[in-house]
């Protein structure tokens, strides 16, 4: 039996040692302790020998037993380990979830073409001036030359706060440049962003909207200097060098001459017209200067105001004004912007207005 042993023994263990993998190991387990391993077999000729050599080579073979199920056990646990860090190393656990994507929000096109316009007339050395949406009546009309009597205020019907009648909102931005000239003394040259409110519901014109006004006030201002700004402007807004400006006499009771400025050139030709109508403006009435003290006789200056979301439904070709309102999820994923994606206007220029009013 030792004899045995001693031939079997190294052959085993320099195979165990030379097992690389846990199947070679486990067929070498099955050669030496399966139903017929070599040790298994050991085990059935104990059986046949006689009884005085049967204890002492018993023992021995339990021995040599044991230690082969104890290297085949060591090897084992020593293999399951290289495979884990085998798997480890090349198997990498991405433990972040995946962004979602719906919850990128998108810029409205009323703040992005506001926040262009602003950047434009920033860069020309306009200031930012704001007044509130609920407006009283001598800031939205009386001090603009528009008496309680006057037909212009029909055209701007608005809403009124009930048992406050001085109490309205906004029917335009004009009101701010009342409250600008009451507060600061000339030269003035600002632009007023902001919401309005009239009684109109159709494609182009919605109960809320947006204006941006501008007013500049100096001794020698004149209508030249305004074509000069709104031409730049148009140019820089909507990036092209084709565009013609036109102005049709018209009627507004703060402004003397009054104007309304239509674009042409190849916008217009864009959407089928010759020309599109774009602003009001005119030279600031000398009533209006006077009603914020400032003496007509020195100074002078032009005002315009325009509609924002108009601005924006011509730039980004919005066919219908009433779905800008509607928050509608589809309509602000397909015309809005995304942080990443806001278009420049000019290069790398930023808003430098001053102060807020
Ligand atoms: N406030 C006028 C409107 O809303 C526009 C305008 C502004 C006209 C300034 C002339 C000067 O229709």
């Amino acid at each position: 039996m030792q004899n045995k042993i001693n031939t079997l023994k190294p052959d085993l263990l320099q195979k165990i040692e030379q097992a690389n993998n846990l199947t070679a190991l486990d067929e070498i387990r099955v050669a030496a302790l399966g139903k017929n391993g070599a040790i298994t077999v050991l085990m059935k000729e104990l059986g046949t020998l006689p009884v005085e050599e049967k204890k002492q080579a018993g023992q021995v073979l339990n021995v040599f037993k044991t230690e082969i199920a104890n290297t085949l056990e060591a090897k084992k646990k020593k293999l399951e380990e290289a495979e884990m860090n085998a798997k480890l190393a090349s198997q990498k656990v991405d433990v972040t979830l995946p962004v979602r994507p719906n919850s990128v929000g998108r810029i409205h096109p009323v703040s992005q073409v506001m926040e262009e316009m602003l950047t434009i007339f920033a860069q020309m050395g306009f200031d930012l001036a704001e007044g509130p949406d609920i407006e009283d009546d001598w800031h939205n009309f009386e001090a603009l030359n528009i008496p309680p009597s006057h037909p212009a205020r029909q055209m701007q019907a608005t809403f009124f706060m009930e048992g406050d009648s001085d109490k309205i909102l906004r029917t335009h931005t004009s009101g701010v440049q009342i409250r600008t000239m009451e507060n600061k003394k000339p030269p003035i040259k600002i632009v007023a962003p902001g919401r309005v409110y009239r009684v109109d519901y159709d494609a182009t014109h919605t109960p809320m909207f947006h204006q941006i006004e501008g007013l500049v006030i100096d001794k020698t201002t004149n209508l030249a200097h305004l074509k000069g700004v709104l031409e730049e402007f148009l140019k820089l807004f909507f990036e092209t060098d084709d565009v013609k400006l036109r102005f049709r006499p018209s009627f507004f009771p703060f402004t003397e001459p009054s104007y309304e400025a239509d674009v042409g050139g190849s916008l217009a030709k864009s959407i089928g017209k010759e020309w599109i109508e774009l602003l009001g403006c005119g030279m600031v009435h000398p009533n209006v200067l006077k009603n914020c003290g400032i003496d007509p006789n020195e100074y002078q200056g032009f005002a315009f105001g325009c509609g924002i979301d108009r601005f924006a439904m011509l730039k980004y070709g919005i066919p219908d004004l009433r779905n800008m309102f509607d928050a509608d999820m589809r309509w602000i994923k397909h015309y809005g912007f995304l942080p990443t994606d806001i278009p420049t206007i000019t290069s790398g220029l930023s808003l430098t207005a001053g102060s807020k009013k």
